[in-house]
């Protein structure tokens, strides 16, 4: 662990990203997949933790249809698999890694006709380019994701999933409780393809990011991670009935 932290990236307060920051952070995760999800195997409990609380606020009745998006799912466990045990769910899960939606369609779709079928959509982009119509969405859901972009366009990502909610609909996300305009590392988790790039409002910006977004803040809960030590933003927030 505290080789973990020594390796932590510098939090820069002004950073330029990159002009090929997605590509990039694509490759990377198509190299590194195998290892950060195996990596990340001790965050579960946290996540399914926090998943509770947005899932004690949905209707579970098979007859109430619920329509959820993941924004980088990486390879769907837990969250995408806990999502899906529910039979009233869709869910439609992204990622920019095509190796991660592959490993997705693996671990969720193992039986082409199992109990996901028909409520299970993988999309392959960046998160920023997804489009759904307005008011569609029961939920949206983020977990240790929207954290790659940088902060400008967590904004945008934050506006953009406001509009797609339904009213009443819920964000579900965390974020860095730091806050910084950029942080690269170039080998993470000791892989040689391993560059990576992180950014965050810090803990009351995002707050206030959420808010200034229109959604009503529910839940917020800082957390320190049980691997590496960094500190968390666990936020739940809700999108107003009118
Ligand atoms: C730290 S992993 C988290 C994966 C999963 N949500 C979890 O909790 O384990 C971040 C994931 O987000 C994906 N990702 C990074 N930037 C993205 C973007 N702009 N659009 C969509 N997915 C992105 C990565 O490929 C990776 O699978």
């Amino acid at each position: 662990m505290a080789e973990q932290i020594a390796s932590s990236p510098d939090l820069k307060p002004e950073y330029e990203p990159p002009a090929d920051l997605k590509s990039r952070l694509k490759a990377s995760y198509d190299a590194i997949a195998p290892t950060y999800n195996e990596w990340t195997i001790p965050h579960s409990a946290t996540r399914l933790h926090y998943l509770d609380k947005l899932l004690s606020r949905l209707p579970t009745s098979t007859s109430t249809p619920v329509s959820v998006l993941e924004l980088g799912c990486g390879y769907g466990v837990p969250v995408t698999q806990k999502l899906l045990s529910y039979p009233n769910f869709t869910v439609t899960a992204n990622d920019i890694s095509s190796v991660q939606i592959e490993l997705a369609r693996a671990s969720l779709l193992p039986d082409p006709s199992g109990p996901a079928h028909g409520r299970l959509k993988l999309l392959e982009c960046d998160m920023l380019a997804l489009n759904f119509e307005p008011g569609t969405l029961d939920a949206v859901v983020g977990m240790y994701s929207i954290i790659h972009l940088p902060r400008a366009e967590q904004v945008e990502m934050l506006r953009k999933i406001v509009t797609w909610l339904k009213p009443g609909g819920w964000l579900f996300a965390n974020f860095g409780a730091e806050e910084f305009a950029g942080a690269e590392n170039q080998n993470w988790l000791k892989e040689e393809k391993g560059w990576m790039f992180w950014s965050g409002w810090g803990s009351e910006g995002t707050v206030e990011k959420v808010k200034e977004a229109g959604l009503e803040v529910v839940v917020q809960e800082t957390q320190q991670d049980v691997v590496d030590g960094k500190v968390f933003l666990w936020i739940l927030a809700r999108k107003s009935d009118s």
